[in-house]
């Protein structure tokens, strides 16, 4: 019996093609779980991909903090574990539930199954609490799903039997296989793009910002904000568009430092199937998110990270993500390089799929079948 246990947007958008593939399995029961670490965020990920929870804990309270939302979802694991009696139990990441649940499911006996394994940059502070929640996920997981060969290296470095390791891709790309053939369709209609349609002049060129890392909030937020209100001034052309993450740690400055500017066009975030049409139409991306570094070569749009460092350097490797930090001189150099030198943006557009082929959730599938 599996059982799979995700809580925040980005973790439900990467298990969902697991989800869906252990469905189309009639030989094994498979169960969903949510913390819903998350709440809204979450909801509408489950709509698009039409997953309904076997078990919602409902963990989400405003502004919450680390120490009890550890606490509760372990705490509340028990009881989905004690009925759902997995034998194997699948999380992903480095999020808190990812950490949480790991714990819980050793607890109760079951084999952990780390999806999106072996991610480091080796400094358990950035990010905070991410890269320290990775490292204790993998070491207690029982099978590590890595997506790259550099993240399968690292779990050997660290020594996780070879065995044990199996290199996948990442979901995140059957994802956004699955989510862009849905929203090219005819007869997809989506209200929130119907919305966007209305409100951006998409004869400019659009940038598209995202942002929520703990360690960015508070002076981090206030440059990048900084560097986007000087962007938008500078180059009358161009329209901004932020969906602006929920953590009241982020929505508040952005929503007062970025308000009223007429080229800056703040939104709530957005369901997938409205960010990845905005994806496709964005000429370049600034964010400090780790999925979207993994898309947006899938997309063959260069992107701004406003991290120090990544956990994934393939990207990097291949030209179209850039390491940025939050100094606001350095992010609007480098946005200025990306509008103003055309040759330049085109080296750092280049398609390619450093992270999968699309095929990820089935290999896992796979390896569990013939264990
Ligand atoms: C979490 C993850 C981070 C992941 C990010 C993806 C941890 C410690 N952090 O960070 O790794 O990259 O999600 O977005 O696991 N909120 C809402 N509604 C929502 C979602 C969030 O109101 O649907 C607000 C709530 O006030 C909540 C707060 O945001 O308390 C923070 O949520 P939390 O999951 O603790 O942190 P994130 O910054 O979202
Ligand atoms: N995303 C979304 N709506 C938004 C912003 C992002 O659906 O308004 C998607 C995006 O395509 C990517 C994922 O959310 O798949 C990234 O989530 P986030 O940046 O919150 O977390 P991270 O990847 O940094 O953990």
């Amino acid at each position: 019996m599996n059982l799979i246990v995700f809580g925040t947007r980005p973790e439900a958008i990467k298990m969902a093609p697991l989800v869906l593939e252990f469905a189309k399995e009639t030989s094994c029961v498979t169960k969903v779980c949510v913390t819903a670490q998350h709440r809204e965020m979450l909801d509408q990920v489950l709509d698009f991909f039409e997953i309904i929870p076997d078990y919602d804990l409902n963990v989400m309270k405003p502004n919450q903090n680390l120490y009890s939302l550890t606490a509760t979802i372990i705490e509340n694991m028990k009881a989905v574990l004690e009925d759902a009696k997995p034998d194997f139990v699948y999380v992903h990441g480095d999020t808190t539930t990812s950490m949480a649940v790991g714990i819980a499911a050793f607890y109760y006996g079951a084999k952990v199954c780390h999806v999106e394994a072996g991610l480091r940059t080796f400094d358990r502070k950035y990010p905070f609490p991410e890269e320290f929640n990775r490292q204790l996920t993998g070491k207690i997981a029982d099978y590590h799903f890595a997506p790259t060969p550099v993240s399968k290296q690292n779990l050997l470095q660290e020594n996780v039997r070879d065995i044990n390791i199996l290199v996948t891709g990442n979901t995140v790309i059957d994802a956004l296989l699955l989510g862009v053939k849905k929203v090219n369709q005819e007869s997809f209609k989506d209200s929130e793009i119907d919305h966007l349609k209305g409100i951006v002049d998409f004869s400019k060129k659009i940038i598209l910002v995202t942002g929520h890392r703990r360690e960015n909030h508070g002076e981090g937020l206030i440059k990048i904000c900084t560097a986007l209100k000087k962007l938008a001034l500078d180059y009358k052309g161009i329209q901004i568009i932020y969906p602006v993450h929920l953590n009241p740690n982020v929505e508040g400055p952005v929503n007062e430092l970025l308000s009223g500017i007429k080229n800056i066009i703040l939104v709530k975030p957005l369901a997938y199937a409205a960010f990845l049409w905005l994806m496709e139409k964005a000429y370049f991306i600034i964010t400090d998110s780790g999925g979207i570094q993994e898309e947006a070569p899938s997309l063959g749009k260069p992107v701004l990270v406003t991290r120090d460092t990544t956990e994934r350097p393939e990207a990097i490797d291949a030209g179209t993500v850039c390491l940025v930090g939050t100094n606001t001189n350095v992010i609007l150099k480098e946005s200025k390089k990306l509008l103003d030198d055309s040759a330049y943006y085109q080296s750092k557009s280049i398609l390619h799929n450093p992270y999968g082929d699309g095929k990820s959730a089935q290999r896992i599938v796979n390896f569990i079948k013939e264990l």
